[in-house]
């Protein structure tokens, strides 16, 4: 049966414990539990309308969960990163091979560097962390990418945390969920913007799967905020993946999956 969504995923690496961290602590993370994790995330994708497809596992790669920071995917084109820490530049062979099989393939080369995790579209907006992982060459290069195919795109300041969608997310096309001491929410006029709860500074990141939205339970009060705009979030347990600076977005490749062209 045909799905509306196709979710890229990869497992967890029995290595994550020597993820990159760049503005959290370091705390244990129990593999098995992010792995129970892990599966659970990915059968509500199931559930959201997604056919999930799981690319072979790089257990060398202690990030490699992460799957979101190697990739942006378009209905037009797909374009492969080049991560911007050293230790993930080896996740992306694998996932470019799974991505040709459904789209026109494209990268970005050195020296640029771009993570999926600073990568928000919105519409034809696409809003581009200016970050540690993220340089000036990484912009510049998905823009051109990009501009064949109708999209803008527009580099955001981010301060205090890792990518820009660690500080901000869309809940549907007029709207960002954002932590305002991360990311200026004016970066994102005319939408509208709803702020994380001031305690739940991590709760900007929100998955959508069509009109559905999947979140981290961790973040009740900004999960109130978001049921007064009409919201109804569906919610997983990520809090061993948080503890290697992840969150919802960044476990999977979701793409709306298209007719094959006619004759095929
Ligand atoms: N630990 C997630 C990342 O640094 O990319």
């Amino acid at each position: 049966m045909t799905t509306p969504f196709l979710a890229f995923t990869r497992d967890v690496a029995p290595s994550m414990v020597d993820c990159e961290l760049t503005h959290l602590a370091r705390t244990p993370i129990d593999v098995t539990r992010a792995r129970i994790q892990h599966a659970g995330y990915e059968r509500l994708l199931a559930t959201l309308g997604c056919t999930v497809r799981r690319i072979a596992p790089a257990p060398a790669f202690p990030d490699s969960v992460f799957i979101e920071d190697t990739a942006v995917v378009f209905d037009e084109v797909a374009v492969v990163t080049r991560p911007g820490a050293d230790s993930r530049r080896g996740e992306v062979m694998a996932v470019e091979a799974a991505l040709a099989e459904v789209r026109p393939v494209v990268r970005i080369t050195a020296p640029a560097t771009l993570d999926g995790g600073d990568v928000l579209v919105v519409g034809r907006r696409v809003f581009i962390g200016q970050t540690a992982r993220t340089n000036a060459e990484g912009i510049a290069q998905l823009g051109a990418l990009l501009a064949p195919h109708g999209y803008m795109v527009e580099g955001v300041t981010v301060t205090g945390c890792l990518h820009l969608k660690t500080a901000a997310t869309a809940v549907d096309d007029a709207t960002v969920l954002c932590n305002p001491d991360w990311v200026d929410p004016a970066a994102f006029t005319p939408l509208r913007t709803i702020a994380v709860h001031p305690d739940e500074p991590m709760g900007a990141n929100v998955l959508r799967i069509g009109n559905q939205l999947l979140y981290d339970e961790a973040y009740p009060r900004t999960r109130a905020r978001l049921e007064d705009h009409g919201y109804t979030p569906h919610l997983v347990d990520a809090s061993e993946l948080a503890k290697a600076e992840g969150a919802v977005t960044c476990c999977s490749l979701i793409l709306r999956t298209l007719a094959p062209p006619i004759g095929r």
